[in-house]
């Protein structure tokens, strides 16, 4: 195998991905990498073959970040990320400076209208449009066959594909399960940031969602009820503040008032805060569960 090349200049990755060997498989993160990363990072390389090319970036983006004690926080554990990149096979890690990326003279930013309007597009205002600009910038220096996005970031993901349909980029948008803690809580780079406290409780929340979930298969139809239900169940969750709670059609984020599963698949998104941490949290409604992953965690509760 070749040795895995850590490459910190637009232009040098641009020439180096011009010559890759295809399919390139890109996985965009801001580091601070976890088994959630490792799981699409493996992804990628079972989709590249061991022929092919698999790059990630690790930029930490400044213009997604709406509160600036939140950046300052975010941890930047740059040998460790390095260590789990080459444990998951990577070929390509991009890790530009912010001057690098954004130069003095930028002015140019690509904004989304629609699909950024609500859910966590309200509560943290530019920052939509911050990761469409730096994917916009990140395709164009690695010119992906495939990009993959977790549904963690449920919204992201539906964003990412509008995006790459809008502006014709020659790519293809896979998406990949959220990876769990062995009690449900999604994994976020965000996790380590709860107090021991509010950790121990902290997995209610796709309890939760579960509840809701099940609800749902057992025949209740009825959004306002359901929301009401769910409401409910994360307001008795000690310390915790609701940001908001929305049924969706999972294709178009639009809130639906019924669900009817055999032409809108729904999902339910929610965003709760403890603490000074926001967690992030979906589940699809009306779908059976596609991945031994999601089974897998279905069998916890
Ligand atoms: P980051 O939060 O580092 O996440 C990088 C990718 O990992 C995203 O696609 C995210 O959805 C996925 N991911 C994170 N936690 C996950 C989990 N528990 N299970 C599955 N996938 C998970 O999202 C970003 O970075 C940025 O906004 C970015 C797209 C890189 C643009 O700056």
């Amino acid at each position: 195998m070749v040795s895995m090349k850590v490459i910190e200049q637009v232009s040098l990755m641009q020439s180096i991905c011009n010559d890759a060997l295809r399919p390139l498989v890109f996985v965009p993160t801001m580091g601070a990498l976890h088994e959630g990363h490792a799981s699409l990072i493996s992804h990628a390389r079972e989709l590249a073959g061991t022929s092919g090319t698999v790059a990630v970036s690790i930029f930490l983006n400044p213009k997604q970040f709406n509160i600036a004690k939140d950046l300052e926080w975010y941890p930047r554990p740059f040998e460790a990320d390095k260590a789990l990149c080459q444990r998951t096979g990577v070929d390509l890690i991009f890790h530009p400076s912010v001057e690098e990326m954004y130069p003095c003279d930028t002015s140019i930013h690509v904004e989304e209208n629609q699909l950024s309007q609500h859910l966590c597009g309200a509560s943290r205002p530019g920052h939509f449009s911050g990761v469409v600009t730096v994917l916009t910038k990140l395709f164009n220096i690695v010119t992906p066959d495939r990009v993959l996005f977790g549904e963690k970031d449920w919204q992201q993901l539906v964003i990412a594909r509008r995006l790459v349909w809008n502006l014709n980029f020659p790519t293809e948008v896979i998406s990949h399960p959220t990876v769990r803690e062995e009690d449900g809580l999604a994994m976020s780079s965000r996790n380590a940031r709860l107090s021991l406290q509010d950790r121990s409780v902290a997995s209610k929340i796709y309890e939760a969602l579960r509840k809701t979930r099940t609800r749902t298969l057992e025949g209740e139809s009825n959004v306002s009820a359901l929301l009401e239900s769910t409401r409910g169940d994360l307001e008795s969750i000690p310390n915790s503040i609701i940001d908001y709670i929305e049924i969706v059609d999972e294709q178009t984020l639009q809130p639906l008032k019924k669900i009817i599963p055999s032409t809108t698949p729904a999902r339910l998104l929610v965003a709760v805060k403890m603490g000074e941490t926001r967690l992030i949290d979906n589940i699809g409604l009306t779908r059976m569960f596609h991945t031994d992953r999601d089974e897998k965690v279905a069998k916890l509760k």
